[in-house]
């Protein structure tokens, strides 16, 4: 059923309560998501996005309630992803001749996924649609927020931004809008997308929201693909995403590990130990990777201003849950992070190096020398794990006292 988020402005979304991976099992949604797709009912009556492929039947049966379909004019695709244009095929099914505007790039990419030479407009930042009754539509290209295809498009009159992925969460509610849901589920979901997703284009995140608050549009609502749309003080979300673009952490430490036969997780249980007497303010957190959602403890990282990550050796390596996080790690381009290592081995001392080497190529700075242990630790080997915890709080204030006063 449709809801009305202003005047002629409708969401014809789908609420996916089910849904608890995402990207295949990439991305962990523990409260399931959203496909929103919104209709303009204007003179002309325009349709922004789909939904997964699916729900494309229920789609269908829905907006056929709330429109004739004959009498949408105009489809707009913000974004090529499945996600988004899932219902696209069976939509231009119905309505074959009806013009389908997207960037040169969602022109390519719709077409690999669907196999199909629908009415393609191709459109660029500023070209406009008019809808009649004094309103359009603006285009805003957003490359890499999140693919090369994205773009967003602003409703003047109302004042709308549909901003597709950007400003949205993986966060189902019937209530629909951000003044009406709980503010710390609906910002640890908006964190976590970004920690997940778009931290690796951070940089183009702040470009685009200057280049917006450039164009002078005033902004009422923004009107994401995912999750709740921002009516109350929608700036807020922009504002966040401002700080989280800019080397975002909290007086945080998070130590991640991996273990065998407890060896490892005792090192990182008297480290944590060793950090919170040394900074009895600092949140410090501990992780076992293997037992914890891959993507809270991201969120986890994406928070914190330095990381310990520890494995034991194994077959001349590192522990599988270990690498897989490492490797996330790596594609998500975290800067300005601090970190160091640790991990029992037996036969072959491996691990510690070759978590060096992963973090550094990841963008981390090794501030700190390992804790090794060869077999199990002991007493002795315990202490020394404490008084790492302390001496990595000392090694980790010098150096951010020293970037503060550069
Ligand atoms: Fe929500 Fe990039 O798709």
């Amino acid at each position: 059923m449709k809801k009305q988020i202003v005047n002629q402005v409708y969401w014809v979304g789908i609420n996916d309560w089910e849904l608890r991976q995402f990207h295949g099992y990439e991305y962990s949604t523990h409260k399931g998501s959203t496909y929103n797709s919104y209709l303009i009912k204007e003179e002309k009556t325009v349709l922004i996005d789909t939904v997964f492929r699916p729900f494309s039947s229920k789609f269908i049966s829905n907006l056929k309630k709330e429109v004739e379909l004959s009498e949408i004019d105009y489809v707009i695709a913000n974004h090529a992803e499945p996600d988004h244009s899932g219902a696209l095929p069976e939509l231009m099914n119905i309505i074959p001749e009806v013009p389908v505007y997207c960037t040169p790039n969602g022109i390519k990419s719709l077409k690999g996924h669907y196999h199909k030479d629908w009415n393609f407009i191709p459109v660029k930042t500023g070209d406009e649609l008019d809808l009649g009754n004094g309103k359009k539509l603006i285009f805003i290209q957003a490359p890499m927020l999140h693919w090369p295809d994205s773009m967003f498009c602003y409703l003047t009159g109302d004042n709308v931004l549909f901003s597709n992925d950007a400003f949205g969460q993986h966060f189902c509610s019937e209530l629909l809008f951000n003044d009406l849901v709980s503010q710390e589920e609906l910002y640890f979901e908006a964190l976590k997308y970004f920690a997940n997703i778009l931290n690796p284009f951070s940089h183009l995140v702040t470009k685009k929201i200057n280049e917006i608050v450039g164009l002078n549009f005033p902004v009422d609502i923004i009107c994401p693909a995912h999750g709740i749309v921002w009516r109350d003080n929608p700036m807020q979300i922009v504002k966040k995403y401002v700080q989280w673009a800019s080397n975002y952490h909290e007086n945080q430490i998070t130590v991640i590990y991996e273990t065998m036969y407890n060896g490892t997780r005792s090192i990182a249980e008297s480290i944590v130990k060793g950090i919170n007497a040394a900074d009895p303010l600092v949140d410090v957190k501990l992780y076992n990777a293997a037992t914890n959602d891959k993507n809270d403890i991201i969120t986890e990282v994406f928070k914190s201003k330095a990381v310990l990550i520890g494995s034991p050796t194994v077959n001349n390596g590192i522990m599988s849950s270990i690498a897989g996080l490492l490797e996330l790690i790596k594609g998500l381009k975290f800067k300005h992070k601090k970190a160091a290592t640790f991990g029992c081995f037996g036969w072959h001392d491996v691990s510690t190096n070759l978590l060096e080497n992963i973090l550094k190529e990841s963008g981390f700075e090794i501030i700190a020398a390992p804790v090794k242990c060869n077999w199990e630790p002991d007493d002795e080997l315990l202490s020394k794990s404490f008084d790492s915890g302390k001496e990595f709080v000392a090694l980790l204030k010098q150096k951010l006292d020293k970037k503060n006063t550069a």
